[in-house]
């Protein structure tokens, strides 16, 4: 599976482990890293083999402290609105990766970085990580989804907060805004979110990938749309082996062994 030196992936018992790997330059997200990310995202969605995926940072400074400045500085208008949509589109793909994603952030996610762990289905936060979108001290609003994923998570109040005032919060205020599901020890920051990911991998895999879908459509289409949506959803996962089993193996009083089908 594709790796290049400044991303790196490795699998473990079924967790694919995605890390943004410049720590000199604080994980930024160049041009390259946003490529190879893509690419990456493809092979990881065709990859029966990877249940879950955990997306970090080398080191232990920094998640992603945002997109790279030094490449981002001589860009024009037309050439900043594209390095905008490639950001996004990744990020796009990550956010509808079939596969759950859990965001192990380890400290620094900063504009796009923070933009990064948002379009993660889950993120966990090691106790120093610091969280912020700066981008108007910069002259520029987030680029890579952040003005709409943030009230999305945190609502309009805070996040126009957050946006205007540039202001970093750490982990505890990100978990008391919702911004984060839980903060942890840093030493224990991988081991947490790699447990998450095994329990996420122990229930059944159609039902968990038909959540996951189901939540991100349902929330741009409002509620009544969404909840027929999720009708039709439930009744397609009775055509799964995994229904019979989780059901049979409840009335049985043992564990179900899930197939995945
Ligand atoms: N882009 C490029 N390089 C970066 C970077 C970034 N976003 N963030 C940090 N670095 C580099 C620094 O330039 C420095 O490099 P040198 O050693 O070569 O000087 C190295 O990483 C270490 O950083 P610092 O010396 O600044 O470390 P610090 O501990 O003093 O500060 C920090 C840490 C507060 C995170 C600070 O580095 C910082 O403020 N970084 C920028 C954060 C930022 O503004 N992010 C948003 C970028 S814009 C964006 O992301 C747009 C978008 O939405 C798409």
């Amino acid at each position: 599976m594709g790796t290049e030196e400044n991303l790196l992936f490795q699998k473990e018992n079924g967790v694919g482990i995605v890390t943004v790997n410049r720590p000199k330059a604080l994980n930024a997200l160049n041009q390259e890293v946003l490529q190879g990310l893509d690419k990456l995202l493809d092979e990881i969605a065709a990859d029966s083999s990877v249940k879950v995926v955990i997306v970090t940072g080398s080191g232990d400074k920094a998640f992603v402290a945002g997109a790279d400045i030094n490449e981002m500085r001589p860009l024009t208008a037309m050439e900043g609105r594209e390095w905008g949509r490639l950001g996004q589109a990744v990020f796009a793909k990550l956010e509808k990766l079939p596969q759950p994603v859990i965001a192990a952030v380890n400290g620094f996610a900063l504009g796009g970085g923070c933009e990064l762990a948002m379009a993660c289905d889950i993120r966990v936060a090691a106790e120093n990580a610091k969280f912020g979108q700066p981008e108007v001290s910069l002259g520029i609003p987030p680029g890579f989804g952040g003005t709409q994923r943030l009230p999305r998570l945190v609502g309009k109040g805070r996040a126009k907060e957050l946006l205007y005032t540039g202001d970093m919060i750490d982990a505890a205020e990100a978990l008391r805004i919702g911004l984060v599901n839980k903060v942890v020890a840093a030493e224990e920051l991988m081991a947490v979110a790699k447990t998450m990911a095994q329990k996420i991998m122990s229930r059944a895999p159609v039902a968990v990938q038909v959540c996951k879908a189901a939540v991100n459509a349902g929330l741009e289409m409002g509620l009544e749309y969404g909840i027929s949506y999720e009708a039709e959803v439930f009744g397609l996962c009775f055509a799964t082996l995994d229904q019979k089993e989780g059901m049979t193996a409840f009335i049985e009083k043992r564990k179900p062994a899930f197939a995945g089908k």
